[in-house]
């Protein structure tokens, strides 16, 4: 599933994080990549040890923990502290897919179900530097302004096509779902948007709703990997 979600933060603040990032000093982001995927990779990244990095990483996980759509589409378990990139010059990064195991900063192990990419700099300011994902229907290609983000599942093939004009700043990280099987991810996310709907119209006191969300709840149980 690609679910594109508008003004995660609101434009103007990702906007000003965005040129906040801009005059940072950037390194080769073939520096985290592994050996594969470092041949196809050619951007800047944030060094994510700087104050800047970290201060902001921590901003976006508040963000998404209380965001109800991020939270019913990911069912994030853990969340790897967002980086920071900057794609410039033709810069670009080939087709690949993001890494199964990522080790966190404080050396435990987590896996990637869910991609995340949060745009700091609207479609506008730069060519090119789409972000490609293959899916069962073709290729989907992803520009968003400032402060939407887009989350794909980790196991697609995805790239970012060459920036011929402008700069394109973005965050991006993973999230392991505490549902790892794509498919069940997805049915427990239709149910809940279901649910609200429904919730919405007749009430939590429904009782038709309150089976629904036990439905929900007992799903999760058996699916859920905390
Ligand atoms: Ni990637």
């Amino acid at each position: 599933m690609l679910l594109p979600i508008e003004q995660l933060i609101d434009p103007e603040e990702a906007r000003q994080l965005g040129a906040l990032l801009k005059a940072q000093a950037w390194t080769d982001g073939r520096r985290t990549a592994g050996a594969s995927a470092a041949k196809v990779k050619s951007n800047l990244q944030l060094d994510e040890a700087s104050e800047l990095a970290i201060t902001l990483s921590q901003r976006i996980r508040d963000v998404v923990r209380q965001h109800p759509l991020f939270m019913s589409a990911a069912l994030p378990n853990r969340i790897f502290p967002p980086r920071f990139n900057c794609y410039q010059n033709g810069g670009h990064y080939g087709l690949h897919t993001d890494a199964a195991i990522l080790t966190l900063p404080d050396g435990s192990m987590m896996r990637s179900d869910v991609s995340a990419t949060l745009f700091l700099c609207d479609a506008e300011d730069y060519e090119g530097g789409e972000l490609a994902i293959e899916t069962r229907f073709g290729a989907q290609e992803v520009k968003m302004n400032a402060g939407d983000l887009i989350l794909y599942p980790s196991t697609s093939l995805h790239e970012v096509r060459p920036v011929t004009r402008g700069q394109r700043i973005a965050a991006f990280f993973w999230i392991q779902s505490l549902v790892a099987d794509i498919s069940q991810r997805e049915t427990l996310f239709e149910l809940d948007q279901s649910i609200q709907v429904l919730t919405s119209e007749r009430g939590a006191a429904d009782n038709e709703v309150r089976r629904l969300s036990a439905v929900y709840h007992n799903l999760m149980r058996q699916w859920s990997n905390p």
